[in-house]
């Protein structure tokens, strides 16, 4: 029997919750024998989708679920919620001076690959790392 390699969280929408999901990406990584960098990646992209969800989705279960997959060569991280979502294919826009609208295109950087799938039923980002 092979065993299914996923660990799931779910964590309530409060303040630096999304530090006990780190915690968690940074276990799964280390498991995985990712470089000490690709984990940082890992944590900061994970961040910036769960604040994402925080801020933006207007869930009202107030909860983001979070799943890490451990394939052979990559970790796959979906992060989601039950919000109302947005218009994904709307151009992001940077704003400089606020400091906002990094979130997206850093996840982007720091991962490679990123998808959303978003409905008026919720936000879902899937997010690829491999590990060389
Ligand atoms: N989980 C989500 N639910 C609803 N909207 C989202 C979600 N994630 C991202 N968005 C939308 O994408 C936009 C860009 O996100 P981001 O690049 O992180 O910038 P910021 O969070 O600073 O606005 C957000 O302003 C929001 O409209
Ligand atoms: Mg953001």
């Amino acid at each position: 029997m092979t065993i299914p390699k996923k660990v799931c969280l779910q964590i309530p929408m409060l303040p630096d919750m999304e530090l006990a999901a780190t915690k968690t990406a940074e276990e799964v990584a280390r498991f995985m024998q990712f470089a000490t960098d690709s984990i940082d990646e890992i944590k900061m992209a994970l961040i910036e989708g769960i604040i994402n969800a925080f801020e933006h989705s207007k869930s009202s279960d107030k909860t983001v679920y979070i799943q890490f997959d451990m394939q052979d060569e990559e970790l796959e991280v979906t992060i989601q919620d039950y919000g109302t979502g947005f218009d994904a294919s709307q151009k992001n826009s940077i704003q400089l001076f606020q400091k906002r609208g990094y979130g997206r295109a850093l996840m982007e950087a720091l991962m490679d690959d990123v998808k959303y799938f978003t409905s008026p039923n919720g936000t879902k980002v899937v997010m690829k790392k491999r590990r060389h």
